[in-house]
């Protein structure tokens, strides 16, 4: 039988206090948690994941009170941002407070850091904080490489016994992970998108903002061509080439899924058919779910419709497009 509520986020500190993990839900996707502060406690994440060492992990705070606690130098711009984002989805890069750990900035001068906008994950962080500016190192649960978890039944089934409690908060509102602008360089660099855009952090920041740099940013496993990845093969269609695409993969003799807003073009006993929601927000938060769905359902081939390409798809289109680079391959990438 479930705990209630109070009692599990109570075990759910002991766990922490004693360097285990605890996977909890946040709005974007759910995170496996750690104390940030306990090396022991960092390295059964990296573990529990199969994720290389030197990829740096984000510090859970329970507000932006605790950001000089954590980071050195916090230029006006990071506390304008926390201001209007937090709690959000929006990460931020920021010189680190020299006793960071290693084993959480991937030995790099600057940490991630955000307050998430979701109760339980609000709730356990100021219960595991304390008033000591605690934090909590937490990666999606999901395995490295592989489909971040938007539900509690993902993080099982992505990591089994290896998590000891994952606490159950529903269906994750946004769908996919935050938002990562570097804040540690100078002028902001946006290093993942998400649901909060470059033009939102424009307006607040009354500047523009740099685009993506590969060139010059430090390490992200977010930012590398393959990454949320089912195991079968996906392949992202335009629309206008779906008919042929589709008629082609039957002719060869697949079994194949699609998800597309266009209607499909026949019926045919190899042929599964997904309407995809109009509006970004909407297809965000159902786009993990989807991809595992379409990852379990019997078949060699997924096709998804190229997404329009304008910005608030971006995010969207940028998962798609590393799920298709990783799809099919058998070992973590
Ligand atoms: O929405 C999210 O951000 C979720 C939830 C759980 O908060 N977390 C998440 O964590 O997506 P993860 O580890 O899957 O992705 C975080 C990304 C990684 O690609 C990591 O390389 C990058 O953030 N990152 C963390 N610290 C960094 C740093 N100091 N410099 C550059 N990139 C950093
Ligand atoms: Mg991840």
């Amino acid at each position: 039988m479930k705990a209630a509520p109070d009692r599990e986020l109570a075990h759910a500190v002991v766990l922490l206090r004693a360097g285990e993990l605890v996977a909890f839900p946040t709005e974007t996707v759910y995170g496996l948690g750690a104390d940030a502060a306990n090396p022991a406690a960092v390295a059964k994440i990296f573990t529990a994941k199969g994720r290389p060492a030197d990829h740096p992990l984000i510090v859970h705070l329970s507000s932006a009170a605790a950001l000089d606690a954590w980071a050195r130098e916090v230029p006006d711009s990071a506390r304008k941002l926390a201001a209007a984002f937090w709690p959000g989805p929006l990460t931020m890069i920021l010189k680190r407070q020299p006793q960071v750990l290693d084993a959480v900035t991937g030995g790099q001068d600057t940490v991630g850091l955000r307050v998430p906008d979701h109760p339980l994950a609000l709730a356990l962080l100021h219960a595991f904080d304390g008033g000591q500016y605690g934090g909590l190192a937490a990666p999606s649960a999901n395995r490295y490489g592989r489909i971040s978890p938007t539900s509690a039944a993902h993080v099982r089934a992505e990591l089994g016994d290896a998590v000891p409690l994952v606490l159950d908060g529903g269906a994750c509102e946004v769908g996919i992970e935050s938002t990562i602008v570097d804040l540690s360089r100078g002028m902001p660099v946006v290093l993942r998108p998400g649901a909060v855009s470059a033009a939102d952090i424009a307006r607040v920041l009354g500047q523009p903002l740099h685009e993506h740099s590969d060139a010059a940013a430090p390490r992200v496993s977010g930012s590398l061509a393959a990454h949320y990845a089912p195991h079968t093969t996906l392949r992202l269609v335009p629309g206008d080439a779906l008919a042929n695409a589709v008629n082609t993969a039957l002719a060869a003799g697949l079994r194949l899924a699609v998800l597309a807003h266009a209607a499909p073009p026949i019926a045919a006993p190899g042929l599964t058919w997904h309407a995809a929601a109009g509006d970004a927000t909407r297809y965000a938060h159902d786009l993990y779910a989807r991809l595992r769905a379409l990852d379990a359902a019997p078949g060699e081939l997924i096709l998804i419709e190229t997404p329009p390409a304008t910005t608030e798809w971006l995010a969207i289109t940028d998962r798609l497009q590393r799920a298709a680079c990783g799809a099919g391959e058998n070992d973590e990438t």
